[in-house]
């Protein structure tokens, strides 16, 4: 198996029981999943796979997005967003504005 070169998680929203509930599944970030996997493959972006994940505690700020193993964490993603941070990804390197910190 290779290792992802970026991992891109996408909350949404799972608690302990798996129920999504949550910011980030009220703000339908499921679609975004959908969204960054067809732009990952559109671009073709090797070594990126993109994962919906349990919540990422930054409920606030959802939906909320991070990329890994950068650290990068994003926050209020929508597919503009998601387009900018891509696009800085392909660049090697976060998309200052969107950085929740
Ligand atoms: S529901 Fe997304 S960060 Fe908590």
């Amino acid at each position: 198996m290779e290792k992802p070169k970026h991992h891109v998680f996408v909350c949404g929203s799972f608690r302990v029981a798996g129920d999504p509930k949550g910011i980030c599944h009220r703000k339908d970030s499921g679609a975004l999943v959908g969204y960054l996997e067809t732009e990952v493959s559109d671009r073709g972006l090797d070594g990126v796979t993109v994962s919906a994940a349990g919540c990422l505690k930054l409920c606030e700020h959802g939906p909320v997005v991070v990329v890994y193993p950068e650290g990068h964490w994003y926050g209020k993603m929508d597919e503009e967003r998601i387009d900018q941070m891509l696009d800085a990804l392909e660049e090697g390197k976060p998309a200052e504005a969107l950085l929740l910190a």
